[in-house]
């Protein structure tokens, strides 16, 4: 058997988008389901980079497979950075959904003068059975809207604008979002890597 890449995320909307950011990889990208893993780790490093290594340290560990996991999040200037590392608990009511994280967001911004700058990013590590570890970054500019608009992507991208192409992220193609958001631009960078590993290169990272 040749050497897999395991995506260490249960996100239904990561998984789509890593699939198909990596679709050149072929059958080397595995999903936890594919093999027969479920796992909830616990985000409780203070980074994304920290709650990246995390994921893919405890999804290594599971299975033996080389493991990628993302962690992202929304940072929004007029509060501060928040949601940042928080995006995907944002919210005070337990099991809170998307949609209601983005109605209390937007509950946050009301009365503060907008425009609401924001961004997402993404950080990937790469984790290796044997412990060696590589990352990549992204960041993708935008403004927080107050009504949403669109239907694709998921989390936050109804109500975060491209300023420059006058749209959502949710309004885009999963094509197009796959070619600007934080997440494209962070599997670009650690893309080689995942090359040289999967032809069975150490790899100086
Ligand atoms: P985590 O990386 O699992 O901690 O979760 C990141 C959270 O940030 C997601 O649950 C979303 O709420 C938000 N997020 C990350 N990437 C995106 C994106 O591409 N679109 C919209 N929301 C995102």
């Amino acid at each position: 058997m040749g050497e897999k890449i395991l995506l260490a995320t249960q996100n239904p909307g990561k998984l789509r988008e890593f699939k198909a950011l990596l679709s050149d990889l072929g059958e080397a990208l595995l999903s936890p389901r594919e093999v027969g893993i479920r796992l909830e780790v616990e985000e409780s490093g203070q980074t994304y980079r920290e709650n990246a290594v995390l994921k893919a340290r405890a999804f290594a560990a599971a299975s033996g497979l080389m493991a990628l996991a993302d962690d992202s999040g929304l940072e929004v200037d007029a509060l501060g950075g928040a949601p940042g590392v928080r995006s995907a608990r944002f919210a005070p009511q337990p099991g809170a959904t998307d949609a209601d994280r983005r109605a209390y967001l937007l509950q946050r911004l009301q009365g503060r003068p907008q425009p609401w700058r924001a961004r997402f990013r993404c950080w990937i590590a790469l984790a290796t059975p044997e412990g060696a570890l590589y990352f990549g970054e992204g960041t993708c500019e935008g403004q927080i809207i107050p009504e949403e608009r669109g239907q694709g992507g998921f989390g936050y991208d109804p109500i975060f604008l491209l300023e420059e192409r006058g749209v959502t992220m949710a309004e885009l193609t999963a094509e197009e979002k796959n070619r600007l958001s934080h997440r494209a631009l962070a599997v670009e960078a650690i893309r080689p890597v995942l090359r040289r590993l999967l032809r069975g290169e150490p790899s100086a990272g």
